[in-house]
């Protein structure tokens, strides 16, 4: 299994990616993401997410994929992945998608864009899975 720190050497590396962390000595939350790829990754099945957006007309090259949030289990409830989550910094973009199976995450989601402007299920890397897409305001 990938570690966190493998994990973002290997997205940093993606067209477009952009995060933002929190930290207080160490590191208690992170968020990032990156523009939403042509080809699908082994945990992601960005070929059909591409398919849906365009169906919803939106253009897969103005989307970007949010693709982690968290926040270490001390500092939760505190607004910390809210802050997170606004200033992943994703000007120049006119849709966000997430993909997540968790209530708060959907719940803050809903907070910093509204409601959604479509759902599918996206089930490649966990049961329950579910790609959101809000618009972003410029
Ligand atoms: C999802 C997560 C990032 C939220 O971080 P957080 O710092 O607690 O978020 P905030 O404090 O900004 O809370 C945002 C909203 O979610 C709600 N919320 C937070 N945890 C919740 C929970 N367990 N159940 C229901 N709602 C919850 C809060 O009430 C808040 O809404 P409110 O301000 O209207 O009350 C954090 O719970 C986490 O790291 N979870 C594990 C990782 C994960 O699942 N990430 C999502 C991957 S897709």
């Amino acid at each position: 299994m990938q570690s966190a720190l493998e994990e973002l050497i290997e997205v940093m590396q993606k067209e477009g990616f952009a995060g933002s962390m929190a930290i207080d000595e160490e590191v208690i939350g992170f968020s990032w993401g990156y523009k939403v790829p042509e080809e699908n990754t082994t945990r992601v099945d960005f070929v059909a997410i591409r398919k849906q957006l365009e169906l919803a007309k939106f253009d897969p090259e103005k989307a970007f994929y949010g693709a982690d949030l968290g926040v270490k289990l001390l500092y939760r409830q505190q607004g910390l992945g809210t802050m997170l989550l606004a200033n992943i910094g994703m000007h120049g973009y006119d849709a966000g998608v997430f993909r997540t199976k968790n209530p708060a995450m959907l719940r803050l989601m809903r907070k910093t864009y509204g409601q959604e402007a479509l759902s599918f299920p996206e089930e490649s890397a966990y049961k329950d899975g579910r790609v959101y897409v809000f618009k972003v305001e410029l």
